[in-house]
């Protein structure tokens, strides 16, 4: 059931946010409403009254029974989904799955998620995997970009990892049209799509994807507790994935393989059906929707803000389909121009009270606001009025962007 529209400040509650800061990026490790907390705390206090009892027989079908929760929240089969801590794992589970080895080629594209290319970095020094990173200009349209995947497929191309919405530039790739046409290229080459912060933004009908593989973070978005998040993979693929960590349940088959981890706390899991309840209760895709209306205006008055300070920022260089609730802001040539000086500036803003993602991508520095459902336009007005006197002080003393 939906609910009519209410105010950041009305939802404040629900949070335990700290008002005296501007958050404005919830998206990029989430924020877990109080029930939430107290859903997982409930099961924490069970497992403490009957330690035995609790991890023999309740846990196991608690995470049975959130997996397949979640399976039904995205709308793919129980057999499809498994649950795995976050993307980070999601992603290494399927390259050790695959058996990758010399001379094998994995193709990125240069706005893949930097843990994501350190993992390939990995494997490409000591199992000799050649990682091919496809260069995508940030306001290349959806031809483009499904043209720069499939021209970098070759014989010896066994995985292409395809973000449905890319991190550092918070646009949206189409990741279905660009597995269609990897697959035309090469027709066992496997496409993983990095689905890190669709979860809660983007519906999508992942089995309809034509992907072999899907990784999603429920804690971003979704109101779930840090640490959960989905793994989807293609029935072909089933019975080569296997977890990284093997333990009671490593027998069982793809999806339940990945329920126990040995005694591990996973109170953070069963609390998902909770977390995805509370998502319907506070508005879902009509949520999602104020969201982007809330990060659009945001964006505006910041980009106005720079240029009425006399900054020149060009904006025509932004992608034609940005991500949901998140947007890529142009910062003026000088202030970012590397991750130092991306950490400066954020250091500099967060002394400010605000905190905002602040990156350095393609040799320039962006900032990334995003809006969940706590985020009102006022936050943005808030950052519109300091962000110029800020960026000011940072141009005019150097050694801060150092
Ligand atoms: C595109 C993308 N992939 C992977 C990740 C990693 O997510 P996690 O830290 O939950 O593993 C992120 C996190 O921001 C991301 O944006």
């Amino acid at each position: 059931m939906q609910s009519p529209r209410r105010s950041g400040r009305e939802l404040g509650h629900l949070f335990a946010l700290d008002p005296a800061r501007t958050h404005l990026n919830l998206g990029a490790f989430g924020a877990v409403p109080r029930p939430v907390l107290a859903a997982r705390q409930a099961w924490a206090e069970q497992a403490e009254a009957d330690p035995h009892r609790f991890h023999r027989v309740d846990a196991p079908r608690a995470v049975a029974a959130a997996r397949r929760s979640a399976a039904d929240w995205l709308g793919v089969d129980h057999e499809a989904l498994a649950l795995v801590s976050n993307v980070t794992e999601g992603v290494s589970t399927v390259l050790a799955s695959l058996g990758l080895g010399t001379g094998d080629e994995v193709v990125v594209s240069d706005h893949g998620y930097g843990a994501v290319r350190l993992a390939l970095g990995s494997w490409s020094e000591h199992r000799e995997v050649v990682v091919r990173e496809v260069p995508v200009p940030l306001a290349a349209t959806g031809d483009e970009v499904v043209h720069a995947f499939a021209a970098a497929v070759g014989p010896r191309t066994r995985l292409v990892i395809v973000d449905q919405i890319t991190s550092p530039t918070a646009r949206v790739f189409p990741v279905r049209e660009v597995a269609a046409a990897v697959h035309a290229a090469g027709r066992d080459v496997a496409v993983l799509v990095d689905a890190a912060h669709v979860p809660g933004t983007l519906p999508t009908d992942i089995s309809g994807l034509g992907a072999d593989a899907w990784v999603g973070n429920f804690h971003k978005w979704l109101f779930a507790p840090r640490g959960t998040a989905g793994l989807w993979v293609a029935p072909h693929l089933r019975e080569r994935i296997r977890p990284l960590v093997l333990g009671w349940s490593s027998a069982a088959g793809y999806p339940e393989s990945f329920d126990a981890r040995g005694t591990q706390d996973l109170t953070g899991w069963m609390a998902l059906p909770d977390a995805l309840a509370l998502w319907d209760r506070l508005g879902g895709w009509e949520m999602v929707a104020q969201c982007r209306g809330v990060v659009s205006e945001g964006h505006r008055l910041l980009a106005d803000a720079i240029r009425a300070a006399g900054f020149d920022i060009d904006l025509s260089v932004l992608p034609d389909r940005p991500a949901p609730t998140m947007r890529l802001l142009p910062l003026p040539p000088g202030v970012v121009r590397d991750d130092a000086s991306a950490d400066a500036l954020y250091e500099r803003l967060s002394a400010h009270g605000f905190e905002v993602a602040v990156l350095a991508w393609g040799g320039a520095g962006w900032l990334r606001p995003g809006a969940q459902v706590v985020t009102e336009v006022d936050d943005f007005r808030h950052l519109a009025r300091e962000l110029p006197g800020v960026l000011r002080d940072v141009l005019d003393e150097p050694a801060l962007s150092a």
